[in-house]
């Protein structure tokens, strides 16, 4: 099949190589490839530490559930190693409001048989000697994980290289509906046409597809020094190593499309991150950069199946989570017909009144 995915971030490049490894023909169309929030992701997989429930929770765990696989499939075809690893993630407590909110979840979590272990302040001292003593406690979630995103999109491009996947630099403006199918999508360079339309547009689907995707922006530090062999989450700062520095994310802020890093930003997550990690006071700061989370009001995810189209968009905080299982959902759809339900549960339908 002829496919053309718009959006070049973690769900559309995802989705363009897995159909491109079926066989299929697949184009990509983006404005600039390295303008998506994917690249400035912190990529945890952190499904339990973000405390999801309900559908969430169950479409991020079927998504962890692929990552390793996914991994494997991509290093192999991109031939780049990506860090990679679910070596559990340390969800931490500063104040007993967040002690309490962790503690809220977890007996949910042990009735899906999720492994953790709760760590009360002597133990969790013990064990974590880095950790500031005014900390509440902790649980650590065993089977999370930690993807370097900047590697990850890097491999994803490498991969529609090695695929020939045809990646094209327009700017998509219009959508061409007809008897709800798409008939084309017009750029500013021209007009395209396929058998199939994927939108993966992340914060920019408001304008496009008039769908209810606003961005919440994020700053995120990247610093070097210290020797960290998992995340550190709380609600302060999360901060996670990857192979040769650290990532301290992440602001949320209601900010629209501003790009601008801010002191303000800075401050608070290199504050945080010390509150959380003393000796992190030490470590050399090299960057700090800003992207744009695609919110939803309810903070799920829109799963469209048309005809011959799909939208997947509003990842929000988890786009490098949800990017397999997203991919997954086209692929089945595009090869076998499968519909899968949560084009019914992450409906855009649920905004309609
Ligand atoms: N997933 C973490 C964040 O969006 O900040």
């Amino acid at each position: 099949m002829n496919i053309l995915i718009i959006g070049s971030g973690v769900i559309g490049l995802s989705t363009a190589f897995e159909l491109a490894l079926a066989g299929h023909r697949v184009r990509v169309i983006t404005r600039n490839y390295e303008e998506g929030t994917s690249w400035v992701a912190g990529g945890m997989l952190a499904p339990y530490s973000e405390g999801l429930e309900g559908d969430l929770l169950e479409f991020s765990r079927e998504s962890l559930s692929l990552y390793s696989d996914f991994i494997d499939r991509l290093s192999d075809v991109a031939r780049l190693s990506i860090y990679f690893n679910r070596n559990g993630i340390l969800r931490l407590a500063v104040d007993q409001e967040e002690l309490s909110l962790i503690e809220k979840k977890l007996s949910l979590y042990a009735r899906l048989g999720i492994s953790f272990q709760k760590l009360e302040v002597e133990e969790l001292f013990k064990r974590e000697p880095l950790l500031s003593k005014t900390l509440m406690g902790g649980v650590l979630f065993e089977e999370e994980g930690n993807v370097d995103a900047e590697k990850l999109m890097d491999a994803l491009l490498f991969a529609c290289e090695n695929l020939k996947i045809k990646i094209l630099i327009d700017d998509i403006t219009e959508v061409e509906l007809k008897d709800g199918r798409v008939e084309s999508v017009k750029g500013y360079r021209e007009t395209y046409r396929a058998d199939f339309y994927v939108f993966a547009t992340g914060s920019w689907s408001r304008q496009l597809l008039k769908l209810p995707v606003f961005p919440v922006k994020g700053q995120i530090l990247k610093v070097k020094g210290l020797e960290l062999d998992k995340v550190y989450y709380s609600k302060l700062a999360y901060i996670i190593p990857k192979e040769n520095h650290i990532l301290i994310g992440a602001t949320s802020e209601d900010a629209g499309f501003d790009r601008r890093p801010t002191l303000g930003g800075v401050k608070s997550l290199a504050e945080g991150s010390i509150k959380v990690i003393p000796s992190m006071e030490g470590a050399e700061f090299l960057s700090v950069k800003v992207g744009f989370r695609p919110a939803t009001p309810d903070e799920k995810p829109i799963l469209k199946l048309g005809e011959n189209f799909a939208y997947l968009v509003g990842h929000y905080r988890n786009g490098i989570l949800w990017a397999p299982i997203s991919a997954k959902l086209i692929l089945d759809f595009v090869e076998r017909g499968v519909v899968s339900p949560y084009f019914d549960k992450f409906s855009d339908g649920r905004f309609k009144t």
